[in-house]
């Protein structure tokens, strides 16, 4: 097992203000398995970048935690990214981009944090034609209101209903994407809001887990609701970022992808793949320990 060689250092030591800094990976990190959603979708946009991907497996899930420990894993999630060497921090995690970016800004500027609530509020604002947007997520992203926010910021007139979907994160690790319960789940959970005239005519994913389940939500809320996630809209504007300020890698050479977790490297190659659509193994994932971090 690794260890945060990272301890004692500030932000600025670790990140070089050079022209090497371009060919940092990008840091992404998320409470297990799902921002690998985020990361497959940062891969397709930026097919030249490298990427560590850090899942804190041990402390899943954080949706159900309150904020302050949340800040408290996040802090030290990108405490040891930043002891790899990134040139930009992603937080994949809806519940840890609602609570913690302010809190990751502030502690490790310079560094470049981009988390995914605003990048999901934009996606929905322009896919609604109507104004009027379902949020699903976990309990800690529906109850600190962000999406909320985020969505009243680009888009003030929009009416704004957001549930907590809990269960929708075990369905979607355990690989029960469809089926007849998660079908019912999908609907006790959706139907009084979708349900009804005049409802929602866009529907946010604002948890990592939620893509994996489109094909039951789009079944449960019909064919005229857009249905958006934040993972492109993410990749988008870190691409436009990175290209913006310089910072995309021109090396060339082949881009590397490190994964790692805080718990479980089986687990997490069994259950991984469907999130990032792509096969690993096991042995492809590094287990490290956050503690020594913060
Ligand atoms: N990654 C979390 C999110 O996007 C979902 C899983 C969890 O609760 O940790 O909010």
């Amino acid at each position: 097992m690794s260890q945060g060689s990272s301890v004692s250092k500030t932000a600025s030591e670790f990140f070089p203000m050079t022209s090497d800094r371009a060919s940092l990976p990008i840091g992404i990190f998320d409470s297990g398995v799902g921002g690998l959603t985020v990361l497959r979708s940062l891969r397709e946009q930026l097919p030249q970048e490298s990427f560590i991907y850090l899942g804190d497996t041990a402390r899943l899930p954080y949706g159900t935690k309150s904020g302050a420990s949340v800040v408290r894993y996040s802090l030290q999630a990108a405490q040891f990214l930043l002891g790899r060497g990134i040139k930009y921090l992603v937080i994949a995690c809806n519940t840890a981009s609602a609570v913690a970016v302010e809190a990751l800004r502030q502690r490790f500027a310079p560094l470049p944090v981009l988390g995914v609530i605003e990048p999901g509020a934009v996606a929905g604002c322009a896919a609604s034609l109507a104004g009027r947007i379902a949020v699903i997520a976990t309990e800690g992203t529906v109850n600190g209101g962000a999406y909320q926010r985020a969505i009243a910021a680009v888009r003030p007139d929009a009416r704004v209903v957001a549930r907590a979907c809990s269960l929708f994160v075990a369905l979607a690790e355990e690989g029960w994407t469809t089926g007849e319960i998660t079908e019912r789940v999908a609907h006790r959970y959706l139907d009084d809001i979708f349900g009804v005239p005049e409802g929602p005519d866009t529907l946010v994913l604002g948890c990592t887990h939620f893509p994996v389940l489109l094909d039951t939500l789009r079944q449960v809320v019909g064919p005229a609701v857009a249905i958006v996630d934040s993972a492109h809209t993410t990749a988008l504007q870190l691409r436009a970022t990175l290209t913006a300020q310089g910072l995309l890698n021109r090396r060339g050479g082949t881009p590397t992808l490190q994964l790692l977790a805080t718990d479980g490297p089986e687990r997490f190659a069994r259950v991984g793949p469907r999130f990032l659509g792509a096969a690993f193994s096991a042995s492809a994932v590094e287990l490290v320990d956050l503690s020594a971090a913060i």
